[in-house]
């Protein structure tokens, strides 16, 4: 418990602390108030029951010579009208005192979510590598809320409705300490035994549910992303009964979270209607007359009324505390890995958030070797490329050898174990985001948002800082101008979820468009054209072809084809390169090479 309380306060902004304390404040007037409205209710029942009693009261004289109030009906009407404003004050006190309570809540939801959505945007790339998405969309979706809204509140409305259980209870037993007493260890045991009871189950499913509700989104992820191959296999049952044993143990925890809920308040109910008929028992025993009784009773139904949704409250929230403390654990685990920066609420929208790190001479590979932080072997060995700018680069070489490490490597995704590459002489480590922001990257699949066409060019950017005359000229290198021209509604046609409305082909071009449309140097395509058949690769290769020279050009292929004008082809094979040199030196020299060469043609 106090473990989650420290994380909490982790994952809170820092100038919360004071935040919290100016809202527990507020909280204790709005339990002072609860007391007040309480102690009004049995006064306002002696005045009933015999207002000229009060007239002799010595130290109330001035009242009735302040407001001119001299008979008992005067007295009833004003006393009413004193006690429904009281109330009334109260009541809208704390109405407002809820609103701030929700929307500092609720607000905590939204800056927990932005700030770990902001933490796994800016992690390294590693940390995507070993990582589930499922489990990273259910933090950003569902435990950011349930920090805030089943974690934070709780502690908050305990501390609140401990405020004012102790408030009332004090009052209580300052005008009846002995029947107050009695009710306390009544109460206390019984609430005591009930919690002791549930406590552990409570923690059981809570930690249960967190990872099954991980485990949802997974195989629903799983199951629609195979879709295709799970129909054409007849695998669908394969994926229900997944989610089915999945829901399960939710179901039991759901339910037993609900049953312990719901119970607590006729439980507290049965308690509470015992206690007033033993506290009227015990005071018709203790030999008082009924007219002295009344006012008593009436301050403990008053008390009684507040104090039961306060106790119902508190042990529910207790519940909700015990059982929803886990959700803390992984939000607090991955911003403890990437950072606990905050983001300012407002940050404005900083797409160029580096100078490009302009290339003059030279890419440089010096000695890499390369390991993955979950592998055993280095998957590069002793890698040395140097590439001159304006050059056409082809690597080819069987799956696995490492070929995208290399260039997971130059685009700074990843960092080198041992040996360095540098831009000029200037090591891309210290210079990954200017370096990157001059780099085109045109992956093998795509990846396409489900809006337009030029949204998808210019990804990530919003519409009125899109420059039409970039967007045009990418348009054009990538050779999709006469496809756009020819669709009804042009750029903005929109390309369906995953580009479903769009061929393979065009596919690849929008994502070429996507890559030239802020002008880099230097330009990446890993694997970008082997998912395509030849004839349709022949005219993606053309619209890359016409930029050779402008543009400094690695490529990554399978097929030698494809690298065949390159100036220079590094065979990889198992993380070394075998052999360097253009295709014709490449014939002379490589048996490997000749060998794929011969499988081609
Ligand atoms: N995230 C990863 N974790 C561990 N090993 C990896 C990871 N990604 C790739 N590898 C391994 O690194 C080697 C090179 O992979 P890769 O660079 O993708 O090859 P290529 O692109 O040439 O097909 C392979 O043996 C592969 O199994
Ligand atoms: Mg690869």
């Amino acid at each position: 418990m106090i473990e989650t309380v420290k994380k909490l306060l982790k994952i809170l902004p820092q100038n919360d602390r004071g935040k919290l304390l100016i809202l527990f404040l507020m909280m204790l007037v709005g339990s002072i108030l609860e007391v007040f409205g309480i102690g009004m209710v049995p006064v306002f029942v002696s005045v009933i029951q015999d207002p000229d009693r009060l007239f002799e009261v010595r130290k109330l004289a001035f009242i009735w010579d302040l407001t001119g109030i001299s008979d008992s009906r005067d007295l009833l009407v004003y006393g009413s009208v004193a006690l429904v404003t009281i109330f009334l004050l109260k009541n809208a006190y704390m109405v407002f005192l809820y609103y701030i309570e929700s929307k500092y809540i609720y607000k905590r939801f939204g800056i927990i979510a932005s700030n770990l959505f902001d933490a796994y945007m800016n992690a390294p790339y590693t940390f995507h590598l070993r990582r589930n998405t499922a489990e990273l969309i259910r933090n950003v979706t569902n435990e950011s809320r349930e920090i805030a809204y089943n974690v934070l509140r709780p502690i908050l409305l305990m501390g609140m409705e401990i405020i004012m259980i102790i408030s009332i209870f004090g009052l209580l037993l300052y005008v009846e300490p002995t029947i107050t007493i009695i009710a306390l260890v009544l109460l206390g045991g019984v609430g005591g035994v009930f919690l002791r009871l549930i406590k552990k189950r409570m923690r059981y499913h809570g930690k249960r549910a967190l990872k099954e509700r991980g485990r949802i989104i997974q195989i629903v992820n799983e199951g629609l992303g195979g879709f295709k191959d799970a129909t054409v296999l007849n695998r669908q049952d394969w994926f229900i009964q997944r989610i089915q044993k999945t829901i399960h143990p939710l179901v039991k925890a759901l339910t037993f979270r609900n049953i312990t809920d719901k119970a607590v308040k006729p439980g507290i109910e049965t308690i509470a209607i015992s206690g007033m008929v033993l506290i009227a028992v015990l005071l018709l025993w203790q030999g008082r007359t009924v007219s002295a009784i009344i006012p008593v009773l009436s301050l403990f139904g008053a008390a009684t009324i507040r104090l039961m949704p306060a106790l119902r409250n508190f042990i529910s929230q207790y519940n909700q505390l015990r059982y929803n403390s886990y959700a803390v654990n992984p939000v607090y685990d991955d911003l403890h890995e990437l950072g606990f920066k905050e983001i300012k609420s407002a940050k404005s929208l900083n797409v160029n958030k580096a100078d490009k790190l302009k290339l003059k001479r030279r890419i440089d590979l010096k000695n890499i070797y390369y390991k993955y932080p979950n592998s055993v072997d280095e998957v590069l060995k002793d890698v040395s490329i140097t590439i001159q700018k304006g050059e056409a680069i082809g690597f080819i070489g069987p799956s696995g050898a490492g070929k995208t490490t290399i260039i997971d490597l130059i685009l700074g995704l990843l960092e080198p174990t041992k040996g360095e590459i540098l831009i000029d002489g200037v090591n891309v480590k210290d210079n990954k985001e200017s370096w990157q922001s001059n780099i085109g990257y045109i992956p093998q699949f795509i990846y396409l948002a489900d809006t337009s066409i030029k949204q998808n060019i210019a990804f990530g950017l919003p519409d009125d800082q899109i420059n039409e005359d970039w967007l045009w000229e990418a348009v054009k290198a990538a050779q999709i101008e006469d496809m756009v021209k020819r669709l009804p509604n042009g750029l903005n046609t929109m390309v369906g979820e995953q580009g479903t409305q769009l061929s393979g082909g065009q596919r690849q071009r929008v994502g070429i468009a996507r890559a030239l449309y802020h002008k880099p140097q230097v330009l990446i395509m890993d694997e970008a054209t082997s998912a395509l058949d030849n004839y349709t690769e022949k005219f993606v290769l053309e619209a890359i072809e016409s930029l050779r020279g402008k543009r400094t050009i690695l490529t990554i292929a399978h097929r030698i084809t494809t690298v065949q004008n390159c100036d220079m082809i590094y065979l990889i094979k198992e993380g070394q390169i075998l052999n360097r040199g253009n295709y014709e030196e490449l014939i002379n020299s490589s048996e490997e090479f000749r060998r794929m060469n011969l499988l081609e043609s």
